[in-house]
């Protein structure tokens, strides 16, 4: 008599933290392919899916649309000056390759990391993943939005 009164409540939340956690993960599950995240809430880092999916910084989730090219080409300038001593298309240098980065990152994430790259690789578990690859601090270049959004375009077109 008594057990069963003592484990129906505890049962109950159980079964509500069951439902919690379900809940979470289906609406994460292309959130957490799309940046290697795993489900489990402590690979989170206590971020929301959204942070997990589009990075930590000023931008937001958005869609690029097809690829303008003069933009990218405006975006290939600011790479050669701003971004070439530390990362290559292919293979690694002091930072990672960028040419296949817009299959692996959403353009947020990349923009994000562009323009508040200390509070990604202090906070976001992924960005934190690659420094401790790198073991190099990506500096912040100071590019206006616009230039990050130019310097997205050229990597779009890799
Ligand atoms: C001083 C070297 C350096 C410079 C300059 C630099 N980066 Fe980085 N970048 C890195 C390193 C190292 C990492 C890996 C994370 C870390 O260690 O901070 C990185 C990470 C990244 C990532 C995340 C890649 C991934 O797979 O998650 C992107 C995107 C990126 N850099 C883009 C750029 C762009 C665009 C520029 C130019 C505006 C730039 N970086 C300038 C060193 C640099």
């Amino acid at each position: 008599m008594n057990i069963k009164i003592n484990i129906l409540p505890a049962m109950l939340v159980m079964g509500l933290l069951v439902l919690a956690a379900c809940g979470g993960n289906s609406d994460t599950q292309s959130d957490a392919a799309q940046t290697g995240a795993g489900d489990q809430s402590e690979a989170a880092g206590g971020l929301s899916p959204e942070e997990l999916e589009h990075g930590i910084g000023p931008i937001a989730a958005f869609d690029p649309g097809p690829i303008d090219a003069a933009l990218a080409e405006r975006g290939a300038e600011l790479f050669r000056v701003k971004c070439s001593s530390c990362h290559k298309m292919d293979g690694r240098y002091v930072g990672p390759a960028l040419g296949k980065v817009t299959q692996e990152r959403t353009s947020a994430y990349i923009m994000n990391m562009i323009l508040n790259p200390q509070e990604m690789i202090t906070t976001h578990p992924e960005a934190k993943k690659k420094f401790a690859e790198f073991l190099t601090p990506m500096p912040n270049q100071s590019l206006s939005e616009d230039d990050a959004r130019a310097v997205l375009e050229f990597l779009r077109q890799q």
